[in-house]
């Protein structure tokens, strides 16, 4: 296959993950021609020259559309705010480019449908970047539930907690704007959806709580505007499979920096993972005896595709690494492999349950999810 060319929108915290993604994917898996690094569109030339230089892009562009409608383009990776996310899928899928865009995929669920209706008519590539999925350690977690070593799962409980919300004297920024979706109902909350739907399968019904710690934020400018998202939610949830499980979720966790907590029960055992501890699962298996206990399991070349970045157990991966993988997946399903991908039409399932949750909240009661 020809290297596939790439363009890039935006390039803030996750545009230089996707760019560090394209610029090490082949090195790495060494299975995969060298991604052709295309272009860079950011606000302004001016940002997108200095970034195209630092990231290693042969060009640069202040318009987005230009990178859309660029003959000279395969794919396109979108890791802009929430907000411009469907206009730049909708616009790059018309123009029948592949799609790697960030999570969530919209902020409400009818940008969310058009933007699989653009896939479906494309008929591209359309990936969302959930990269928790891919850590070798949630393949492993997959393996172990699906070889019944923790027997029935009849519970899950997911925790996501940051503390880069907490301080309530943090500038008022794009997150803090209905414009960005729910908040973290949306923003977290799809993360421990994705884990749970590679992981346990679909999500039947939902019953949901949002809150907001602080009503008003300060201005990069001067004065005070008001919140309009909330930074705090939990949900209770109830799984295709029968099992139960709970959500909680809260941007403004003093304390915590990247915690995602999934806790799995079974009828046989316990696993216990957290993404601040990424590189290690603890298994519980029900035994008799003195001995009983958790026991660690540390990443290792066992845990395929950790074996493509080191041959040494226990030295561990980083969070940008998960990109690297989610990249060599997302080439991997425009070869036509199978690959571990939330694709548009696994997102919308993701979509209509934070709708379901975000109903929930509002009309306080259960919501079954369509
Ligand atoms: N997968 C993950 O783990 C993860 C983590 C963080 C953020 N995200 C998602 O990534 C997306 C981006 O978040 P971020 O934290 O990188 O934001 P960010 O603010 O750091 O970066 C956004 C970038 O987009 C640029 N941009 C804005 N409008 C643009 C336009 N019209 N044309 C070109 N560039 C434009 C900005 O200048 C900025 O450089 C969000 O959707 C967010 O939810 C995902």
């Amino acid at each position: 296959m020809a290297p596939l060319r790439i363009g890039l929108i935006g390039t803030g915290y996750m545009g230089k993950c996707h760019a560090l993604a394209w610029n090490a994917v082949a090195s790495v898996f060494g299975d995969v021609e060298r991604p052709h690094l295309a272009v860079i569109a950011e606000t302004s030339q001016a940002l997108a020259n200095e970034k195209a230089r630092e990231l290693g892009f042969e060009r640069a562009t202040g318009d987005w559309l230009s990178v859309v409608n660029d003959p000279a383009v395969d794919v396109v990776s979108i890791t802009t705010p929430n907000a411009f996310h469907p206009d730049m899928a909708i616009a790059a899928l018309d123009a029948g480019k592949h799609v790697w865009c960030e999570k969530p995929m919209a902020t409400t669920l009818a940008d969310a449908e058009r933007m699989l209706h653009a896939a479906r008519a494309a008929r591209k590539v359309a990936a969302l970047g959930y990269n928790y999925i891919q850590n070798p350690m949630i393949r492993l977690i997959r393996k172990l539930i699906d070889d019944g070593r923790i027997g029935d799962v009849n519970h899950v409980r997911v925790e996501m907690d940051e503390d880069f919300m907490a301080d309530p004297e943090a500038l008022f920024y794009w997150k803090s704007e209905a414009s960005s979706g729910h908040g973290a109902l949306d923003d977290f909350g799809v993360h421990p959806l994705s884990l749970i739907w590679v992981l346990l399968g679909g999500v039947t019904r939902v019953c949901a709580h949002m809150s907001r710690p602080y009503a008003d934020r300060p201005l990069a400018g001067g004065g005070r505007r008001r919140v309009e998202t909330h930074d705090i939610a939990t949900a209770l949830i109830e799984l295709e499979s029968g099992a139960s499980g709970v959500i909680a979720l809260n941007r403004s966790a003093w304390g915590r920096k990247g915690r995602l907590f999934v806790q799995v029960f079974g009828a046989k055992g316990m696993i216990v993972f957290d993404q601040e501890r990424m590189n290690e699962v603890q298994l519980y298996t029900a035994e008799s005896g003195e001995t009983q206990g958790f026991r660690t399991i540390l990443a290792s070349p066992q845990h395929p595709p950790y074996d493509r970045f080191i041959p040494a157990p226990g030295h561990g991966l980083g969070f940008n690494d998960l990109k690297v993988i989610e990249c060599r997946e997302l080439i991997g399903r425009i070869r036509g492999e199978s690959a571990l991908l939330i694709d548009f039409e696994d997102g919308i399932r993701i979509e209509r349950i934070v709708d379901a949750m975000a109903r929930s909240a509002h009309e306080g009661r259960w919501i079954e999810v369509e």
